[in-house]
């Protein structure tokens, strides 16, 4: 994997560009089975998705789209949230570059149209889609804004968008030394230099993309979409050196009484988790 900036932009078809992706989709690849049962797991990290699922399809409701209307679900992964969209009445298309993602949704989701593909450049007609998400896909990217210019080029003017991002001033990543974004700049040097020095193994794992939700917002500005609603949702998953602290049901009770504190607008932790869901409208 090269050395990149998380979120540049780089150059269509370049090969750091297609080395990145090409990394995030043989990781996928390899754990798509995992990726088919995670909303059912009751770990930490499923009980946060169930309830993101959950925001995520409350906001759908509220949009009271008529059954018909088509929806986009971009790196749609297991086919949970495309399931339950077509059960909506929905006509949903779910697009996904890795094979054996889109073989899991065929599994669970029949009726969804399935369609192999790439956020960056989505091989669909413009202005069709009433409704576009993308849960836990954007951080992945390498060039986030040309996925977001997207998935406004293919919604209808007046067609929303859902969209999740990863926060890179989270509680968790605060208060774990390995993941504090004020120290990444000297923790990333003194790996390259252990690595170069043979004393740790070269780390070519994924690096998100992790703006806060207010940058994030300003992006999604940029990119010709308003602003509708926010949420900030993931607290319970503490670590420390990227260990877990507590046993997972603990980590579970803690994010239930952490979430319902920052539900109730509490300075600083409104804006702490782990996540963000951004409801948003493209603008005429
Ligand atoms: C973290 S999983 C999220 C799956 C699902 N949206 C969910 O929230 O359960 C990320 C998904 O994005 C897909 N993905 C990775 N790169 C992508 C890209 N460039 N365009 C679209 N999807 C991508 C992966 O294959 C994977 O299915």
């Amino acid at each position: 994997m090269p050395e990149y900036v998380p979120g540049a932009q780089l150059a269509s078809g370049s090969r750091e560009a297609e080395l990145v992706q090409r990394t995030v989709n043989a990781w996928y690849e390899a754990h798509a089975d995992e990726w088919g049962v995670i909303y059912q797991s009751t770990s930490i990290a499923g009980h946060i998705r169930q309830r993101r699922l959950a925001r995520v399809l409350g906001w759908v409701d509220g949009l009271c789209l008529p059954a018909g209307s088509w929806a986009l679900d971009l790196g749609a992964g297991g086919g949970t949230l495309a399931l339950a969209l077509a059960e909506r009445g929905l006509h949903v298309v779910a697009v996904d570059p890795v094979p054996a993602m889109l073989h899991v949704t065929r599994e669970k989701a029949a009726a969804v149209g399935l369609v192999l593909g790439d956020g960056h450049a989505l091989g669909l007609a413009s202005g069709c889609y009433d409704l576009a998400l993308s849960l836990g896909v954007i951080p992945l990217l390498h060039t986030p804004t040309r996925a977001l210019s997207e998935l406004r080029r293919v919604l209808r003017p007046g067609g929303w968008l859902v969209v999740s991002g990863q926060n890179r001033l989270s509680l968790r990543d605060l208060l774990d030394p390995r993941f504090n974004p004020f120290v990444r700049t000297p923790r990333r040097a003194l790996r390259r230099w252990l690595e170069l020095g043979g004393i740790m193994a070269r780390d070519d794992g994924i690096r998100l993309f992790d703006p806060t939700l207010r940058e994030f917002e300003r992006l999604l500005v940029e990119c010709g979409l308003a602003v509708v609603c926010d949420w900030s949702i993931g607290f319970g998953s503490l670590t420390l050196l990227g260990r877990p602290i507590l046993p997972e049901a603990a980590m579970v009770a803690l994010d239930n009484c952490v979430q319902a504190v920052a539900d109730c607008g509490a300075p600083v932790l409104a804006h702490a988790g782990t996540e963000y869901l951004v409801l948003a409208v493209k603008s005429a």
